[in-house]
């Protein structure tokens, strides 16, 4: 079931939902427990990031015991190139925390075996007990990760090709559409759906067509993000702007 969460702005949400990371985190270090965070890249989360940063910076907030999955990377990019989703991660959080470098987990986007690579991520999130929480953005095509339609229910990470839309919306940063990969390795719905809580953000009135489709349509591989109506407890995070169309 999705339930919506409507919040002023996207720094009031990023606050709301770094509040409950740290809870979580707090939580579950009280009793010795890891908390495992499945991440996403992107300009929506980067509001959150900067909070987690800010509450690691001012308010002690220790991230040592959690590991991190992120959903996806670009294939064909090395981990240390400008435009990779490690780099992007590295630069928005991960240099900022105390978070060990062994927790931290990202497709390699230069795998000669995605089959391999796909399969051994898989079972590194199983062995790390399973995501505790996972924090989505949603692309306009509804993809969720980089499960572009058609993705089904069941799939699991894997190699893919990006749809156009999503190439010409990140050429943004890569500053020219042919320097965008054509692929990208991804976590599947499946994968995505045994998170035990979804966190997925929606800010502007550009995700409101999206945001619609995806909590009002009927669950299809057409639109991969209304596979979230089968998961027990999802959140979407929006302000007026993405919600104008509910
Ligand atoms: P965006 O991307 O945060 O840059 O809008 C969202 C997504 O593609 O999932």
């Amino acid at each position: 079931m999705i339930s919506v969460r409507l919040h002023p702005d996207k720094h009031s949400a990023a606050q709301a939902i770094a509040r409950e990371i740290a809870d979580l985190i707090r939580l579950r270090s009280e009793s010795g427990k890891a908390t495992v965070l499945g991440l996403a890249t992107g300009s929506t989360p980067l509001p959150l990031y900067a909070e987690l940063v800010r509450l690691s910076r001012e308010e002690g907030l220790s991230f040592r015991s959690v590991v991190t999955f992120n959903l996806d990377e670009y294939a064909g990019l090395s981990a240390d190139h400008p435009q990779s989703y490690r780099t992007f991660m590295e630069e928005n959080l991960f240099r900022h925390l105390d978070i060990p470098a062994a927790n931290i987990h990202i497709p390699d986007g230069l795998t000669d075996d995605a089959a391999r690579e796909c399969g051994a991520y898989e079972a590194s999130i199983r062995a790390a007990g399973g995501i505790d929480l996972q924090v989505l953005g949603i692309g306009r095509t509804g993809h969720i990760g980089f499960n572009e339609p058609p993705s089904s229910a069941d799939c699991r990470t894997r190699r893919v090709h990006l749809d156009e839309v999503t190439r010409q919306d990140n050429s943004v940063v890569f500053g020219d559409l042919a320097q965008v990969p054509r692929g990208a390795l991804t976590m599947g719905v499946a994968t995505i759906l045994e998170a035990r809580r979804v966190a997925l953000l929606a800010f502007g009135a550009a995700k409101a067509g999206i945001v619609a489709r995806a909590v009002k349509e009927a669950p299809s591989a057409d639109c991969p993000a209304t596979w979230l109506q089968r998961h027990p407890d999802c959140v979407f995070h929006l302000d007026a702007a993405a919600a104008q169309s509910l």
